[in-house]
């Protein structure tokens, strides 16, 4: 049998020198654990555009569809700011997410022990907390038609339509019910049915999917502005959140920063089955491409290592791996060791990114 296949697209800002640590855990995995990856590498976002005129080739775009996952870094920057929004970085991510059809989006929100102290909340709130928000990532209203600028009268209007189909609800809701009977087998679904039409369609859609596959898994209902409220009063009560493109922008994020540390959550998008049985699969942090600190050896490549974590995890069937990375994070974070992000606490002096990254692999080395 073939090595299964990365595609890595390490983009913008920190986004290259977060995936270099990546590269080393994945050298490892090769080296030690006879885990040997084919890896290909391509351009995404503003280097893509800086190289190739646009954000994501069609060549690009056509490796994407063909390797088993797909690696991403970041996107963006303030030197692309000012750039035609048809070929803005965003679009590169946004047309990967489409065109491979990558419909659920898994943001775990984990609060790791050692940094319950960086949270904005009191530690008792956040300490433990272990949520996955499954957000749905390639319709509604980032997608919808008509969309656009138009003129009427002699005024601008600007218009987007939220839009979802009721197969585009089950399917988000189907993978946010299995996720939930490997975890604390309770979801809840964010909408704002009592303002849009589109929100009594998803909670119609997700209680008969519920009703009809999922009746054994705990189900609760919420409108997304009271789901953000709970969200910051008492966030453990959540086990898998399930919610549209633009809630789970907003929830995702919010629910990221309860956990203190943005630059240490990973996320995993998911589509249908190929032929070889694996989802489609694009896996990326959480965080942004931070362009104030990119090339300064100061990024956190916790939240990309951590992604690939996630990778060997629901591509690779690789479960054990999985938790031993993960759990390699968890001990260089008990022993102390903190990027500049993580800073703080008394007496402590940053590491650098490179650093972080070694420290991860003498772990993995030392769980042998
Ligand atoms: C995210 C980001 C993206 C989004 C941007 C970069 C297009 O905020 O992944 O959450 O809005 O989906
Ligand atoms: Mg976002």
């Amino acid at each position: 049998m073939s090595n299964p296949s990365l595609l890595i697209l390490a983009g913008d800002g920190i986004g290259p020198e977060v995936m270099t640590e990546v590269r080393k855990i994945i050298d490892w995995y090769g080296a030690k654990r006879d885990v040997t990856f084919d890896v290909s590498e391509g351009l995404v976002g503003g280097c893509s555009y800086d190289a190739h005129g646009t954000p994501l080739t069609d060549e690009t775009m056509a490796r994407a569809q063909e390797v088993d996952a797909v690696l991403l870094g970041a996107v963006g920057g303030p030197k692309y700011d000012n750039l035609d929004f048809s070929v803005k970085p965003e679009r590169g991510l946004l047309r990967l997410r489409k065109e491979m059809d990558l419909y659920a989006n898994l943001r775990p929100a984990q609060c790791f022990d050692a940094l319950a102290d960086f949270s904005s909340l009191k530690k008792d709130v956040v300490a433990g907390l272990d949520i996955m928000i499954v957000r749905e990532l390639t319709s509604g209203i980032y997608f919808g038609e008509p969309r656009g600028i138009i003129k009427e009268g002699n005024e601008r209007v600007g218009i987007n339509t939220q839009r979802y189909t009721e197969s585009e609800i089950a399917r988000v809701a189907r993978s946010a019910f299995e996720l939930a009977r490997k975890r604390g087998n309770k979801v809840c679904s964010m909408e704002k049915a009592n303002v849009m039409e589109s929100g009594i369609l998803w909670r119609d859609v997700v209680t008969e999917v519920h009703q009809a596959e999922y009746s054994d898994v705990e189900l609760s209902h919420m409108y997304a502005d009271a789901g953000a409220m709970q969200l910051c009063r008492w966030p453990k009560q959540f086990d898998v959140i399930v919610t549209d493109n633009l809630f789970g922008d907003l929830l995702s994020d919010a629910a990221a920063m309860l956990t203190g540390s943005l630059g240490m959550l990973p996320s995993a998008s998911l589509g249908a089955p190929m032929e070889n049985g694996r989802p489609k699969a694009l896996y990326e942090p959480v965080h942004g491409s931070a362009p104030d600190i990119a090339g300064q050896g100061k990024a956190n490549p916790i939240a990309c290592i951590l992604s690939f974590a996630m990778a060997l995890r629901y591509s690779f069937d690789m479960g054990t791996e999985a938790d031993r990375l993960e759990k390699a994070v968890e001990d260089v974070l008990a022993d102390g060791l903190r990027t500049a992000d993580l800073l703080g606490e008394e007496g402590v002096s940053p590491v650098s990114t490179s650093e972080m990254g070694d420290a991860i692999v003498a772990k993995l080395e030392a769980s042998l």
